[in-house]
């Protein structure tokens, strides 16, 4: 049986754009893949403690681990297993203040204590992974704000050359043009962004094709 492993990190969730187009992709693997089991893992509405995740940190120098640090190390082994478990992720990504969202930099700070995620051990090689980008302005080339991302660079680096996965992106931009009336001249553009993105996501989850990591 399939599995796929579904990270959710948007704070918008009445609205967001990530749950919008990884809601696209899980229907598009759940159609490829009958029988298939989707877990998901919503890290705002359960989020991680980076309280929990400094004790993962201090148990691997401790000699005598407390009860915290114990608990700590299990959580995280528990978190890595699920991910290992998994045939394929989509991750919604959405870009908070410039960069990763706190909720999945967390969940992977969390992964990394974990010794299967230990460096040089690629431990999602043959891995598909989807990384569901959406941000309100535009950084693209030729944007006022190009190269103001610094959330993509970090995933793609995180997911690909750290963990050895197959990481595709489904990037869209301009989210906020809808309702920013400084915006508005570029709504068509969002509208069109979108809709190319919902068609990825359709063709990622159904594995036909695999767009442009
Ligand atoms: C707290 C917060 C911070 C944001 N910071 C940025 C930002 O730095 N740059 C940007 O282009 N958009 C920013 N946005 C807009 C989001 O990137 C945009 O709403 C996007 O659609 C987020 O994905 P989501 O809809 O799945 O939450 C921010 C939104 C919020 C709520």
């Amino acid at each position: 049986m399939s599995t796929l492993y579904r990270v959710d990190t948007s704070v918008q969730a009445g609205t967001s754009v990530t749950h919008e187009i990884a809601d696209e992709f899980e229907s598009a693997w759940r159609a490829a893949h009958p029988g298939g089991e989707v877990t998901r893992r919503d890290l705002v509405h359960t989020p991680l403690s980076p309280a929990v995740w400094t004790e993962a940190l201090a148990a691997r120098e401790a000699d005598h681990p407390t009860a915290a640090q114990t608990a700590a190390v299990e959580f995280a082994a528990a978190l890595a297993t699920e991910v290992l478990a998994a045939d394929a992720l989509v991750i919604g990504a959405p870009l908070y203040n410039w960069g990763v969202s706190e909720h999945l930099k967390c969940w992977i700070d969390m992964l990394w204590t974990d010794p299967r995620f230990a460096p040089r051990t690629y431990p999602l090689t043959g891995t598909p992974v989807t990384l569901v980008v959406a941000r309100g302005g535009g950084t693209s080339p030729g944007a006022p704000q190009e190269g103001w991302d610094h959330s993509v660079p970090f995933l793609r680096h995180t997911f690909g050359t750290v963990f050895g996965a197959e990481v595709t992106l489904i990037e869209t931009e301009l989210t906020l043009a809808e309702h920013s009336p400084a915006m508005a001249h570029l709504r068509d553009r969002a509208v069109a962004l979108r809709a190319n993105s919902h068609a990825l996501a359709r063709a990622a989850g159904a594995g036909t094709v695999r767009p442009a990591a």
